[in-house]
């Protein structure tokens, strides 16, 4: 048996929490709310309308399974319907790829910073109940998705980081481990320091140790190194900076979010993108939907960008002209370094947004791959999971 795989978030928690890390007379507390609320029973929580379950999220929410057979949309979808909590369920979703080495943008496996370690980033946001939490650079714990809702649903907080957040996962039950790369990632991660530092690395009578000043010149070269490698074939160009989104709602009308990643393959440590940042990697109103991102974070940081989309649907617009208004948004407010020379972004940013109704749409810069192939999304409805187009802005 493969010892990466592994089905279940629950092996890294301990016995008495659900697979979200959350104890059970909180769980029990958050799901009467959710009933009542869709009962419309209590007032301290938005009234829902009927809308179309509905689950989408990055591209990669319909190719992992983690050797089971579910991908995270199709999971997440078919707990929504079977009455959990949306939010709950989307989390449940997403575990599938955090524990998938296969999937190295997320969680176990994830590309790691330029010293090897492996660090993650997620937030969510609970609708209905207007509760959000995340973690950044947390190490140690493959499914940083249950951490995040573990911040929601058990503190008076938003953002734990670092050793702080390692700290309250090890509070909470989670099993934090020493090194979270697996056999893939850390292959890839020896091939990039060969090529970034082929003078020193990998040569063990060596025993070069990294200056302030080499750092700064890996980050220089790194993104260079790392495109080279894409091109290669060797990592996924998805999974430079990686991350999965997955946005939710229920019959009832109740709108979630997660988003979850490594974030950039090997990052100066420390560096914190978008993802686990309210607003920017994922934005959730539980009157009018949610949006999130994958892409270039610093790019969703600058603009917040997901909370701009979720206004703009708030506006009126449908969910693609609502993603492409953030587009223009971002293209507005990026330095020249970063266009090419038709003016255009050097990158890619893709926003995933759901309407409270079930509308729904994939949005990027860039809609093809540079070989010229369909960039997708994932949709799980009653139809079924599947991948539908993203539609790009420039290309
Ligand atoms: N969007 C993921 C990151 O930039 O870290």
């Amino acid at each position: 048996m493969n010892p990466d795989n592994n089905n279940t978030a629950s092996k890294t928690m301990s016995d008495d929490k659900s697979a979200s890390g959350i104890d059970r007379r909180t769980f029990l507390q958050a799901s009467t709310l959710g009933a009542m609320a869709a009962a419309g029973a209590a007032p301290a929580i938005a009234q829902s309308r009927a809308a179309r379950p509905v689950v989408i999220s990055s591209g990669n929410g319909f190719i992992h399974t983690n050797g089971g057979t579910e991908t995270c949309v199709e999971k997440a979808f078919r707990r929504i319907t079977e009455g959990v909590d949306v939010l709950e369920a989307l989390v449940e979703g997403v575990n599938i790829v955090e524990l998938d080495p296969a999937d190295t943008s997320v969680g176990y496996g994830g590309l790691p910073d330029a010293l090897g370690r492996v660090t993650l980033d997620s937030c969510c946001m609970h609708g209905p109940l207007k509760r959000a939490g995340g973690v950044a650079a947390l190490q140690g714990v493959r499914t940083p998705s249950n951490v995040a809702k573990a911040v929601a649903d058990l503190t008076d907080h938003h953002l734990l980081v670092s050793q702080g957040a390692q700290d309250f996962a090890r509070q909470m039950g989670f099993e934090i481990e020493d090194d979270l790369n697996s056999e893939r990632s850390r292959e890839r991660f020896m091939e990039w320091r060969r090529r970034i530092d082929p003078a020193h690395y990998p040569d063990p009578n060596r025993q070069a140790r990294l200056s302030p000043e080499a750092l700064q010149n890996f980050s220089r070269q790194s993104l260079a190194v790392a495109e080279e490698m894409a091109a290669e074939g060797l990592i996924d160009p998805e999974h430079l900076y990686g991350t999965i989104n997955c946005n939710g709602v229920n019959g009832a009308g109740d709108v979630c979010g997660v988003t979850t990643t490594s974030g950039l393959a090997w990052k100066i440590p420390g560096r914190v993108g978008d993802s686990p940042i309210l607003g920017a990697g994922l934005y959730v109103h539980n009157d009018v939907g949610a949006a999130g991102s994958t892409g270039r974070g610093e790019a969703n940081l600058y603009n917040l960008a997901s909370f701009f989309v979720v206004e703009e649907l708030r506006r009126g617009a449908g969910p693609k002209d609502a993603g492409m208004a953030a587009l223009r948004r971002v293209w507005e407010n990026t330095e020249s370094r970063l266009l090419n020379e038709d003016r255009e972004p050097s990158f890619n940013l893709n926003f995933y947004v759901l309407a409270k109704d079930g509308r729904h749409a994939g949005v990027a810069f860039y809609g093809s791959n540079s070989n010229g192939s369909q960039r997708t999304y994932a949709v799980c409805d009653e139809n079924g999971g599947r991948h539908e187009p993203i539609e790009g802005l420039v290309g």
